[in-house]
């Protein structure tokens, strides 16, 4: 056996860009995917343990951050019934974790234009009749990684409340979860999403500022900047954004200005 072969069978793999990895010799732990059993570092993520274990992400990860949606997972633990649910990019392993991915699930999507549907609840009643199939069972808001009421906003629409709605769903990231668990085949977080695009289009009273800002902008008062941006290098563009002037942390809100106002 050469040398590189022996360095390569005494090197444990380890997988790169988590800062969660062990060093070597750490412990690892027996997970399930898809049913088949690897042996992973125990302070992965799942998805950071599915890499590990030699899984590549074509989809089913995206932000990796816990915001896109883009990576639901459903796992078991040994000897247990029950069905967790969470997310690959920030939930940990565990040992005797029985897990899947789901990607993607196959929810209906109804076709609008949002100037066209009007602000009215029955616009949302007509677009997604299925909302009058919950039969309140909660497994909805069970499955949520994110802890949203989903059984309280679809309550809330069918009684015609669309602002409890759009507030309710606000922490939604629309990873589908709640319609795989579905009883009544709703596609809640599509629902939920144009809920929020109702309340926002006929509901919210427009900003007073926007007009301002909107029309500044009409005006081409931005122009000359973005010309800057536009012929700036990635280096010189990378350089702005590091010193740009940002807001301290936990300043009081309207309490901070930037020293440059020229654009404000
Ligand atoms: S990859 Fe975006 S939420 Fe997990």
């Amino acid at each position: 056996m050469c040398e590189t072969e022996q360095k390569k069978q005494v090197t444990p793999r380890v997988a790169t860009g988590d800062r969660a990895i062990l060093p070597e010799g750490a412990k690892t732990i027996p997970v399930y995917i898809m049913g088949k059993k690897y042996e992973v570092p125990e302070t992965l993520t799942i998805m950071k343990a599915m890499e590990f274990a030699g899984f590549h992400f074509l989809r089913g990860a995206g932000c990796r951050g816990g915001i896109c949606g883009a990576c639901p997972t459903v796992y078991r633990m040994a000897g247990d019934y029950k069905l967790h649910f969470g997310l690959a990019c920030q939930t940990v392993v565990a040992a005797d974790m029985y897990l899947a991915q789901i990607p993607f699930f196959p929810a209906n999507r109804a076709d609008y234009s949002i100037d066209e549907i009007g602000g009215l609840p029955e616009a949302i009643h007509a677009l997604y009749p299925e909302i009058f199939r919950c039969v309140a069972c909660n497994q909805c808001t069970k499955a949520c990684p994110m802890d949203v009421d989903v059984l309280g906003y679809i309550s809330a629409l069918k009684q015609g409340n669309i602002e409890k709605a759009a507030k309710l769903s606000f922490d939604c990231i629309q990873c589908g979860l709640c319609a795989s668990r579905c009883l009544g085949e709703i596609p809640q977080y599509h629902v939920a999403q144009l809920a929020r695009r109702v309340y926002g289009r006929y509901i919210l009273p427009n900003a007073e500022h926007l007009k301002a800002r909107t029309a500044a902008i009409e005006s081409g008062y931005y122009d000359k900047m973005l010309d800057e941006l536009e012929k700036m290098s990635k280096e010189e563009l990378e350089k702005r954004y590091v010193e740009r002037e940002r807001e301290p942390d936990f300043a009081e809100v309207g309490s901070w200005k930037p020293e440059e106002t020229r654009y404000l």
